[in-house]
């Protein structure tokens, strides 16, 4: 195919975080980039530009197979619900198309590794949405990190307070959900999904390349629910690397409190800090330079955009190899801990009707402290706090662990 025609893009997923993609091919300032020649959602009319789409004739199917019966694409970007992202790609990927897929990679490590080997095998890539990884703020503290400016990494930690409501839990049937109606795992929680980025960037951050993440090894986590889920709304770990970095992640869905995602990225020679009031990345070195490396939330579309052009040829930031370290250590959080309660006294419902948030009173003084501390809720000795198992990563091939 000539290098001037347009990338054929395929979009599954259109009605959540999918129109994210729908409104960047819709409104892409050079259409000669991309065309998008199908979408899948079989119930594409949640895509609220939906019309618009059918206006210019873009054919709309309610499966992938479907598309596939008629249609080829070079590049399908897939942001439908978590579980079905390992069958999607796969399929993908046996049909020639190169994949984006939304984060997170999957819900278990074993379809992870079936994903990587698949594009291996097809010689196509298939790429993780992770945008921070894509972002030139991130790409450019890694290439520091890596050119040993800061010296070795000691200690990471980050901290997310989101408060998600019933509404946020209501939007399909799979929120908060450990599995499928069909039995198909799902573990829907906001460490494997909406503050999946920033366990990611801790891993992706301290990989030997450009492109790669460091995996945990081992880790002890802590696992809370205050929400009528399967799953967990509170997740707290601390994981080691092989070269023995610390990590330490800490997030929920149940305070009244919004704060984060924030950082501190401690290393032999210097500190690098994100937070979300000056929304920056910022080093400080231990000789008291101090380096601003942007924000890595600017550009949220840079990936289907890195994507389009890698089709073309060129690396991508963040493939489903990088995007495992996170996988892995979210099926070990699920192994070390089974989710734990809070005394009634605690748990309440604030805020209007059908916009109502299970909150946790003193959660987030109580994460906060953890998180300055370095330190997980169990080791404050806090009356609720269940400490989790210890859980070795290496050689771990599936979840569950038979
Ligand atoms: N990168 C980010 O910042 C970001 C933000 C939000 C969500 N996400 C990710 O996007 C993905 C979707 O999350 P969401 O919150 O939009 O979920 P959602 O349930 O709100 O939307 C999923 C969409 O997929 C469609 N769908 C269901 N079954 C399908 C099928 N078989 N084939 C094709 N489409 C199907 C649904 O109809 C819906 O339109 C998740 O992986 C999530 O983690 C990423």
């Amino acid at each position: 195919m000539s290098e001037r025609l347009p990338v054929r893009v395929l979009l599954v997923g259109i009605g959540g975080y999918g129109q994210t993609y729908v409104n960047a091919l819709l409104d892409q300032p050079q259409p000669e980039r991309a065309c998008l020649v199908g979408v899948v959602d079989p119930y594409a009319e949640r895509c609220k530009r939906l019309a618009e789409i059918q206006q210019r004739g873009v054919p709309v199917f309610s499966s992938l197979e479907e598309f596939q019966a008629q249609g080829q694409a070079e590049l399908t970007v897939i942001s439908s619900p978590i579980h079905l992202h390992c069958r999607q790609t796969c399929a993908a990927l046996a049909a020639g198309s190169n994949v984006l897929c939304e984060k997170p990679v999957a819900p278990t490590i074993q379809e992870a590794r079936r994903m990587h080997e698949v594009a291996r095998r097809q010689g196509r890539f298939a790429a993780v949405g992770y945008q921070w990884s894509f972002s030139p703020a991130t790409q450019a503290l890694k290439r520091d990190v890596l050119a040993g400016r800061f010296g070795s990494p000691r200690r990471l930690r980050t901290l997310v307070l989101w408060p998600r409501n019933e509404a946020y839990y209501a939007r399909n049937n799979w929120a908060g959900a450990l599995k499928s109606a069909q039995g198909d795992w799902i573990l829907d929680s906001p460490v494997n999904n909406a503050t999946a980025h920033y366990l990611h960037n801790m891993f992706f951050i301290l990989g030997d390349s450009q492109g790669r993440s460091a995996m945990p090894v081992r880790l002890q986590a802590e696992l809370y629910r205050a929400n009528p889920i399967s799953n967990y709304d509170t997740g707290v770990v601390r994981a080691w690397t092989a070269d023995g970095v610390e990590v330490l992640f800490y997030c929920t869905h149940t305070t009244a409190r919004l704060r984060g995602p924030e950082y501190i990225f401690e290393f032999e020679r210097g500190t690098v800090c994100y937070d979300t009031v000056s929304k920056h990345v910022v080093a400080t070195c231990a000789d008291g330079a101090r380096q601003d490396y942007g924000s890595p939330d600017d550009a949220t579309t840079r990936k289907l955009w890195d994507c389009v052009a890698a089709v073309r040829g060129g690396a991508i930031a963040c493939d489903v190899e990088a995007a495992s370290a996170h996988t892995l250590c979210m099926n070990g959080m699920q192994e070390s801990a089974d989710p734990a309660g809070f005394p009634a006294r605690m748990v309440s419902r604030q805020g209007e009707e059908g916009a109502r948030v299970t909150v946790v009173d003193g959660l987030d003084t109580a994460l906060e402290q953890a998180y300055e501390r370095g330190v997980l809720p169990a080791e404050m000795g806090l009356p609720w706090a269940v400490a989790g198992r210890e859980v070795d990563l290496r050689g771990y091939a599936e979840f569950p662990r038979a």
